[in-house]
């Protein structure tokens, strides 16, 4: 893509329209408190404290978008926060974000609203590294597991070499003009926005991510969001 890097205002969006089914059913997951403030409004909050983001676009479920703008117009953030609907797949939650972004953004980040305790070092981290000139960014983590691969029935066909995998998180950081070719471009049944990117045959730069930056997915991670949050309190 371009070679200036772009030094414009940033704006995170942060898909939570999921049903976070995977917890049971109930609230949509973003809407989930966590230490008794739903897990959105850390997420926010968390991307915010980096003085580098200026406007967050959060994408709720569609039948919750006046809760989601109720509940966000009641909180103080340093920065401009709005809502739209989001879609039926992450990527058309994304997707429509995108659309709402002013035209003097230049570095997107995209956050899941199920990450509500990154670290402000990554998402300014993230943002550094695409200042720096990457087109796209990622944190990631080692994998600890050792990884197999299997069929259906439990044969094991293989065990996956663990140095060169890494998990990834969010934010992940855009050029602007990257991420909105990658949506106009890619079929969006890849799960990732990088990975909609990296099939553009742009290349991805990977930095750290943080163990705090863990996504919300199964009921013993409330557990440990709040025992972060306790921990953040006693410092
Ligand atoms: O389901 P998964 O954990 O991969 O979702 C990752 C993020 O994408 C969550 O923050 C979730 O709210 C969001 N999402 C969305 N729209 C969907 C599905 C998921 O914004 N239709």
């Amino acid at each position: 893509m371009s070679s200036a890097p772009p030094h414009g205002r940033v704006a995170a969006l942060v898909p939570a329209a999921g049903k976070g089914e995977r917890l049971g059913p109930g609230i949509p997951k973003a809407l989930r408190e966590i230490a008794g403030t739903p897990m959105l409004v850390h997420a926010v909050k968390a991307l915010a404290a980096s003085p580098m983001v200026e406007v967050v676009i959060v994408a709720a479920p569609e039948a919750s978008v006046e809760e989601v703008r109720s509940l966000l117009s009641q909180q103080e953030f340093s920065a401009d926060v709005s809502v739209v609907a989001g879609g039926d797949t992450r990527s058309d939650s994304v997707a429509r974000a995108l659309i709402s972004l002013p035209d003097d953004i230049d570095v997107v980040l995209v956050h899941d609203a199920a990450r509500p305790l990154v670290p402000v070092e990554v998402v300014t981290g993230v943002v550094a590294a695409i200042r720096d000139g990457h087109d796209a960014v990622i944190p990631v983590m080692p994998v600890v597991d050792t990884i197999k691969s299997i069929t259906e029935d439990g044969q094991i066909l293989g065990t996956v070499p663990r140095e060169q995998l890494r998990a990834t998180q969010t934010p992940q950081g855009f050029r602007r003009e990257v991420l909105q070719r990658a949506h106009a471009e890619v079929d969006s049944s890849v799960t990732d926005d990088a990975g909609m990117v990296e099939s553009l045959g742009i290349a991805v730069h990977a930095i750290s991510g943080h163990e705090e930056a863990f996504k919300v997915t199964r009921p013993l991670d409330f557990l440990l969001a709040e025992s972060i949050i306790a921990k953040r309190r006693v410092r």
